[in-house]
């Protein structure tokens, strides 16, 4: 049975009404073309066909290492009976999410249940080479970072990968997926021009860095694939280019080119350039070998070597777990790695003595205990990029990881992390978002649910947006089977002490779902990429964003990564304020950037299970309360806490505060907003949604108002010459209340269709030191 508030609801996908039901179910969206096909879902054939077959196949041993035909003695029978349904089931469901949100870039999951498809997550292993990955015959009992395995390519994707790739591409509706996409890619790339330098400051050339790298790694794998030179031709276009060797002057001098001082740029060029001569190494004759690497050393490798003795453009190497870490020790890996051998200088020798115990101690350290990357939602994606890019090279290179993967025993949550902070509207994209991400994705938990054995990462990621470039085609494990879904509880908290933030959602599969996502934490250890913004909160439902971010500042802003003082820069700046958080405010000041709250939480620890389709139990809920007083000046407590109610279906934020300063409660959303005349509730409108806001026992003279996302006119000064970026279409709503003690209460009532004014619940008052999963009830 379906949820009240999901959209026309049905249990099974039939053949004919797959075509239709993107349009009739989502009037209002444009379906993008990234997904085209994948259709028909012949779901009901397969219940039929496989019902049993695969149910209860769970077990997962050793997936990856049971996959050789040659040292596999005894395959098990029922194992390959498992594989083998699970991968016709895969076949004829197809590449399951049919289209995706256009705004938001999520997948959009049809309404069904399919208890053959849609189980447990596992891998199924198999010996059969059309279904699985043979095992890597390069398995060298002592492996050392500078003794390369003999053949080409070693970097990620070894011949014998490419030698099975096309038949499990005929097996595999998500590779086929890729592998077109990926040449639709490199087809509209060809006939470009070379990427034209450009030098934006803020991110100095890693724009072109990364951009360069997308398009080498695309050339290269439709080379690999084809085996037409043009591809080759097109990439040392692209090289010649990048080296200062085209038509067009490239970097900021001779010297410079990769711009070492921002090192990031340097390392992504180096990374590419790795990439292109490893993958295309049979391709290049000796002289355009040399030029790349000749290039590479230079402007790469070399100013790479000096960065680990040069604070200016080695800072990153100092103690710095963050993204700046993986990526730069990553792409200088990557770099060695690939001329390794062919480069007689001993310079790649000495960058690998340097790199891999750098990110060992850095930027492995970069995930808490419990998974969050300690930078941001987004940064995650650059840090982990970064990360998986190394560990997988060295691996294919040299036959190990040296621990990347598990110096820290909790890297393996990341994923997690990577998942939870995923709303049904947008990531909970709290602090910096950082640059464009060109080569950048989330294709990194293909890779660590392979090597972790969290087989619902790589089920997740595999429907999403940014899956099709060519890591997907070697980091996926075609053996996956099942529905990431199935048996994920709806809510986790992340408790470790630096990040404290919490998850809540309606719905895995539900573009509509309600979700929160809330957080505490420390203001300090974030790599200056994070806001003042304990207690800050954003509210999904019914396909949009309520309550959310503002995102980055200018980062070319004087002092912008000034944040390690109260009195620092950055926080000068609107977006990284407290003010411009959906938090409380007292005496209109910043938050405390030593704050250390503390948290509860719990959960009715409901989970989905195998349909798209869950039917939320009414007493299902969980709730986040934080301790924020340590935040605040003139503030003698304060606590926040923000629930799910009603099965799910509204959501209660509650601040209960002594202040001697003025309170001021504010959130920022796209919303109009149309404040009753009494000024206790107001409705807020996206499109043509509506979600109902309401002061619940409004302490005496608390109203709405609205007003724009910009500075207090008394704020300090922003430094000379600097002013804020525009947040053209904010709303920020706002509770203001003078001094005093207050339990201040607000509702979101989000008016999904089909429910009636009566459906709705008025919670009521309860201490937040008193909150249970019950106390609402
Ligand atoms: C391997 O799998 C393919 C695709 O499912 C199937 O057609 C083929 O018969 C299988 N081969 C063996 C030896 O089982
Ligand atoms: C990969 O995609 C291209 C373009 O669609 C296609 O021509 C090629 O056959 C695909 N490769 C395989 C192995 O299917
Ligand atoms: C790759 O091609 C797909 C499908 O046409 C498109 O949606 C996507 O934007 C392209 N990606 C890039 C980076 O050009
Ligand atoms: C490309 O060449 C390699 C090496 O000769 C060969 O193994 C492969 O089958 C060829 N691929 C295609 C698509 O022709
Ligand atoms: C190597 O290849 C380049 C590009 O195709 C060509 O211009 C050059 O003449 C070749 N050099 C040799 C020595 O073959
Ligand atoms: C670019 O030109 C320089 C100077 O002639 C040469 O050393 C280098 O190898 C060239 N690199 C590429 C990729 O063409
Ligand atoms: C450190 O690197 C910067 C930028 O490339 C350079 O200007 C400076 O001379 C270097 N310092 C030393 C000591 O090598
Ligand atoms: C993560 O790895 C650690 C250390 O190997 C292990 O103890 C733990 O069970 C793993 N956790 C998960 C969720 O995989
Ligand atoms: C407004 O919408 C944009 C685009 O979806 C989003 O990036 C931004 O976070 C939203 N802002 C707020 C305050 O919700
Ligand atoms: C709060 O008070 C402390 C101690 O007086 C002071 O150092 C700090 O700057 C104040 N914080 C803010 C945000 O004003
Ligand atoms: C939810 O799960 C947690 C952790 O297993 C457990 O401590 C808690 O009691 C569970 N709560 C409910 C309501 O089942
Ligand atoms: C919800 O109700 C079910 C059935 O009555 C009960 O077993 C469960 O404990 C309740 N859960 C919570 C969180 O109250």
């Amino acid at each position: 049975m379906a949820s009240p508030y999901s959209n026309t609801p049905y249990d099974q996908v039939s053949p004919n009404e797959s075509s239709g039901f993107l349009a009739t179910r989502r009037p209002k969206r444009h379906i993008s073309n990234w997904i085209k096909f994948g259709i028909p879902l012949l779901i009901a054939v397969i219940i039929a066909a496989v019902l049993g077959g695969v149910l209860g196949s769970r077990a997962h041993n050793n997936h990856s290492s049971s996959t050789s035909s040659g040292a596999s003695t005894n395959p098990s029978a029922t194992g390959e009976v498992a594989a083998s349904q699970a991968a016709s089931i895969k076949e004829a469901v197809g590449l399951f999410p049919t289209g995706t949100d256009s705004q938001y870039l999520l997948p959009i999951y049809p309404s069904t249940t399919n208890t053959a498809a849609f189980t447990t997550p596992t891998f199924n292993p198999s010996n059969n080479a059309s279904l699985a990955w043979p095992k890597d015959p390069f398995q060298p009992s002592n492996p050392s970072p500078t003794s390369v395995r003999s053949d080409r390519p070693r970097l990620i994707a070894p011949s014998y990968k490419w030698q099975a790739l096309p038949q499990l591409i005929q097996n595999d509706p998500y590779l086929k997926f890729w592998n077109d996409t990926i040449f639709g890619n490199a087809t509209a790339y060809y006939p470009l021009p070379p990427v034209v330098y450009h030098m934006d400051g803020s991110s100095g050339i890693l724009d072109n860095a990364r951009e360069i790298k997308m398009r080498l790694k695309a050339f290269s794998y439709v080379y690999r694939m084809t085996n037409d030179t043009k591809w080759v031709d097109r990439a040392f276009l692209e090289l010649q280019n990048a080296a200062g060797n085209g038509t067009a002057s490239f970097g900021p001098d001779s010297q410079d080119r990769w711009n070492p001082t921002h090192f990031l740029d340097t390392a992504e060029f180096t990374a590419a350039f790795g990439y292109a001569y490893d993958w295309l190494y049979d391709a290049w004759n000796d002289t355009q070998r040399e030029q790349i690497r000749t290039s590479m050393v230079f402007y790469g490798l070399e100013t790479g070597l000096n960065a680990f003795s040069n604070s200016t453009t080695g800072w990153w190497a100092d103690n710095i777990e963050g993204n700046w870490n993986c990526v730069c020790n990553g792409g200088l890996t990557v770099g060695a790695l690939a001329i390794l051998g062919d480069d007689t200088s001993g310079i790649a020798e000495q960058i690998l003595g340097l790199t891999i115990d750098n990110a060992k101690s850095n930027c492995a350290l970069a995930v808490s205990t419990d998974g969050t990357w300690a930078e941001t939602a987004n940064y995650w994606y650059f840090g982990t990029t970064g990360h998986a890019e190394m560990a997988s090279s060295l691996m294919t290179a040299t036959g190990s990881d040296y621990d990347l993967l598990s110096v820290n025993t909790n890297f393996n949550l990341t994923g997690l992390f990577h998942m939870y902070v995923t709303g049904p509207g947008s990531l909970f994209s709290y602090g910096d978002h950082g640059p464009n991400k060109f080569s950048t994705t989330a294709n990194s938990i293909l890779f660590y649910g392979d090597q972790f054995d969290h087989p619902e990462y790589i089920l997740f990621q595999r429907d999403q947006h940014d899956a099709p470039e060519p890591w997907s085609m070697f980091w996926y494990d075609p053996t996956v089977a099942g529905a990431f879904w199935d048996d994920m509880p709806l809510d986790h908290f992340f408790d470790n002490q630096l990040d404290q933030w919490g998850s809540m959602r309606s719905s895995w599969t539900d573009e509509n779902a309600l979700y929160i996502g809330v957080k505490a934490g420390q203001l300090l250890g974030h790599q200056n990429h994070n806001d003042l913004d304990c207690g800050d909160f954003v509210i999904d439902a019914l396909g949009t964003r309520w309550a959310g971010e503002l995102g980055s500042g200018d980062y070319l802003s004087t002092n912008y990564f000034d944040g390690d003082t109260q009195n620092g820069d950055r926080w000068l700046y609107y977006r990284k304020r407290t003010e411009g958080q959906n938090t409380i405010l007292v005496n209109q000041a910043n938050q405390n950037v030593n704050a250390a709250p503390t948290i509860k939480h719990d959960t009715s620890n409901t989970t989905q299970g195998s349909s798209t389709v869950l039917d939320v139990p009414s007493n299902s809920t969980a709730f986040f309360t934080a301790d924020l007083t340590s935040a605040y000046n003139d503030t003698t407590s304060f606590k926040r806490g923000i629930r799910m109610l009603n099965g799910r279906k509204q959501v209660l934020l509650q601040d209960d505060i002594t202040a001697s300063g003025s309170i001021m409660w504010r959130m920022h959303t796209n919303a109009s907003v149309a404040i009753d005349s009494s000024g206790t509730s107001a409705t807020l409108t996206i499109g043509d949604q509506t979600l109902q806001m309401q002061i619940l026992n409004a302490p005496s003279g608390a109203t709405i108002t609205q007003g724009p996302a910009t500075r207090f006119s008394n704020d300090p000064p922003l430094p000379p010459g600097q002013v804020d970026q525009p947040n053209p279409g904010v709303t920020v709503v706002m509770i203001s209340l003078p001094a005093g003690t207050y339990s201040l209460q607000v509702l979101f009532n989000p008016q999904w269709s089909g429910m009636s004014a009566s459906d709705f619940v008025t919670p009521p008052s309860v201490p937040i030191d008193s909150w249970t999963l019950t106390s609402h009830n």
